[in-house]
């Protein structure tokens, strides 16, 4: 059975402004663009709770339903239970499917609009990646990824470490976990190349998150697990990370430090 790293609600929810502001509406416009009057339906690959039916779901007119997929069913059970309303204000109906892509078939979205995701290529593998873009061209639907992490991090005062533990980081994004190589930080290029190879148009946009003083919880949880999978990748980094990491938990105390994430988002369709 393959064995995924789970990520918790907590995390989810804390992370969920960051996400909403930083996912690319420019490519929201392509995907509407592409997409008839509906009824929709839409297949949201490592839905997790659900942040993408509510982010995206609003911004498209059409009438729509989601299929909310994931392997996880305790994080599909965190899901608000509160309505989601489409473009036009009518409720979007949705309905959870516990599956891990490993398993996805070519036919997965036969007779659907639209498949989209987020925060979730980067955790995948190649062969799962394949399996979902052969799901995408076999049923001729447009695909919108969000928030694939690049490997870009931008700390602001910066240090000579910050290369470090971003190395480190990066290589523990690919790493082989359970016997599953991650695509990490080549998640986006290695997708668009499948998209591209199928003769499928794509297009990718930077979407990072910018963390100002007002975002200093989040900064600080994204910066201890940051550290922490950096250490554990290169555990030589252990004795310069409790000083690194004390150095900016002042620095967020005192708004001094600002953090830019990189992600990218990334549409494809049929040519
Ligand atoms: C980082 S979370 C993102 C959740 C949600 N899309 C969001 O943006 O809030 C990634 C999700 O993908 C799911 N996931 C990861 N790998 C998966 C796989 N191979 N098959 C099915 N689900 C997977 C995880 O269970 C998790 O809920």
């Amino acid at each position: 059975m393959t064995v995924l790293a789970t990520v918790s609600a907590e995390w989810l929810t804390l992370r969920g402004e960051a996400d909403a502001r930083a996912r690319s509406r420019t490519l929201v416009d392509e995907l509407a663009h592409r997409l008839g009057d509906g009824p929709l339906i839409v297949h949201d690959l490592g839905s997790g709770s659900g942040a993408m039916m509510r982010w995206l779901a609003p911004q498209l007119r059409a009438p729509q339903r989601w299929v909310l997929h994931d392997a996880d069913p305790q994080i599909l059970g965190t899901r608000d239970p509160s309505p989601v309303l489409d473009g036009q204000g009518q409720v979007v109906g949705s309905q959870p499917s516990i599956e891990q892509l490993g398993d996805l078939g070519r036919d997965a979205f036969h007779g659907g609009s639209a498949v989209v995701a987020s925060a979730l290529l980067d955790v995948i593998t190649e062969n799962e990646a394949r399996l979902i873009v052969n799901a995408c061209v076999s049923a001729g639907t447009p695909a919108l990824f969000s928030l694939s992490v690049s490997g870009q991090v931008l700390l602001d005062p910066g240090y000579p470490a910050d290369e470090h533990f971003g190395a480190a980081f990066n290589d523990h994004q690919r790493r082989v976990a359970d016997g599953r190589r991650l695509l990490g930080p080549d998640a986006v290029r290695v997708v668009a190349r499948m998209f591209a190879t199928a003769g499928w148009s794509v297009r990718e946009l930077d979407t990072p998150w910018r963390l100002g003083p007002d975002e200093s919880t989040l900064s600080a949880e994204w910066l201890a697990g940051w550290v922490g999978a950096a250490v554990e990748q290169r555990p030589e980094l252990d004795s310069a990370a409790g000083r690194y990491l004390a150095l900016r938990r002042t620095q967020l105390a005192a708004r001094s430090l600002s953090v830019t994430v990189g992600h990218r988002d990334v549409i494809a369709w049929p040519q």
